[in-house]
């Protein structure tokens, strides 16, 4: 591959896996068993990125494993009736086709394991987006780095990655030993926990023990809702500090090694979750310069589904609704396979009987929100609160899925 016999495309996908390799002093190369990659909204990518993907395209080079696309801009189907410009449509378009030339699978979505992409235990896989990664090394016992966008999509044309960082036993230990003392026991709370922690450990890998705390996470990882805290935890981690992989004794699969605690390790203690609340709600929100409708407690806009939201979480947010029609816009971010499911299960209608909307392919995030007209927005995830600020530069109240939806309902957040 890397002489050019597979074509210019191929040579430089492995030329990127080499150099990493070189730089993090890699001794050999393990196969991925898929790869998804980072790097789709238009906005993010801007003319450069898409030019650097069509030209890659047009260089032959096709993905060799599954690989999966992040969130994009807008919705592939209703970016109309959201309120995406054409010339954005149009571009973001270019995109996903561009990827589409290369071989992968244009559903996009920051929870690929929800639509058919699983890694196994102990698979190595070379994935980008980081509460993707942290779910995919914590609760799947998978391997992978935190890559970037072209040394994901380098791995899935090559089906190769170089073996360092999280790909070696070694460096999957637990280096942060948390014990939590304080209740934990809604998804906001596990957001907040993981806001907290991440905070603390930066790019270590923390191990949560004695979990008692956790309240609800038995058999997490054999499904049902109790992955949800888990999601929340991993993500809110990987937003708030760097950490792509965590153990909670228990619960996740490599926690029960005998050696899952490195023998230099710290120890964090988390007595309360307030400060972690008060952190991930804005400021310029919280002195009362709301959006504009005179009331500083005003909201624009509550959204679930940051990782992009199960059938379960959907039927969450249709319970606490109630039928009740909403005065904020109502989104539910998920992806198009996801969509399709909740459509068919009656979940959809629900959501649009009460004035929300079930909005697939896209990440709040990563799409040019402002331009809708967006300024204040309500959430209860940690992740999502985290970046909402700096990234679409709308103000962010954090909250439980209660209070977000009473939010909507009302089009205030009254805490
Ligand atoms: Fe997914 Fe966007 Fe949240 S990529 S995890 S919905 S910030």
């Amino acid at each position: 591959m890397l002489a050019g016999d597979f074509g210019p495309g191929v040579r430089k996908a492995m030329e990127i896996i080499v150099a990493l390799g070189r730089i993090y002093d890699a001794q050999r190369l393990v196969p991925v068993g898929s790869a998804q990659v980072a790097g789709v909204s238009y906005r993010n990518l801007g003319e450069a990125g898409l030019e650097f993907l069509r030209e890659w395209a047009g260089q032959s080079a096709r993905v060799r494993v599954p690989t999966t696309l992040n969130p994009a801009g807008m919705d592939l189907h209703a970016w109309r009736e959201l309120g995406f410009s054409k010339s954005f449509a149009r571009r973001q378009e270019a995109v996903i086709e561009a990827y589409r030339r290369l071989g992968v699978r244009t559903t996009c979505t920051c929870t690929p394991y929800l639509v058919g992409n699983v890694p196994r235990l102990g698979e190595h896989v070379a994935w980008a987006e980081s509460s993707a990664v942290s779910y995919a090394n914590s609760v799947l016992g998978a391997r992978t780095n935190r890559e970037g966008g072209p040394s994901a999509l380098a791995a899935g044309i090559t089906g190769r990655t170089a073996a360092y960082g999280l790909h070696l036993d070694e460096n999957r230990r637990a280096t942060l030993r948390v014990v939590v003392r304080c209740p934990v026991r809604t998804l906001s709370d596990f957001g907040a926990l993981g806001y907290l922690v991440g905070q603390a450990a930066r790019n270590r890998v923390p191990l949560f023990v004695n979990p008692v705390n956790l309240v609800g996470l038995e058999g997490a990882c054999s499904g049902g809702s109790a992955l949800f805290f888990l999601r929340a935890l991993g993500a809110s981690m990987a937003a708030s500090g760097a950490v792509a992989l965590y153990h909670v004794e228990g619960v996740t699969p490599e926690a029960g090694r005998t050696d899952v605690l490195a023998s230099d390790h710290e120890t964090l203690v988390v007595e309360d979750l307030q400060p972690a609340y008060d952190a991930l709600n804005s400021d310029a929100h919280k002195n009362g310069n709301g959006n504009g409708n005179g009331n500083g407690n005003g909201i624009d806009l509550v959204w679930f589904g940051c990782p992009h939201a199960s059938l379960e979480e959907m039927a969450e947010v249709v319970r606490l609704l109630n039928g009740r029609r909403v005065k904020a816009a109502l989104w539910i971010t998920t992806a198009r396979e996801v969509r399709e499911q909740a459509e068919a299960e009656g979940l959809v209608a629900a959501v649009e009987a009460s004035g929300g909307r079930v909005v697939a392919d896209m990440c709040v995030v990563v799409a040019p929100m402002q331009e809708l007209g967006f300024r204040t927005l309500a959430t209860p995830s940690a992740k999502g609160a985290t970046y909402v600020p700096s990234h679409a530069g709308l103000q962010v109240r954090y909250g439980t899925v209660e209070q977000c939806v009473r939010a909507a309902v009302t089009g205030l957040w009254l805490g």
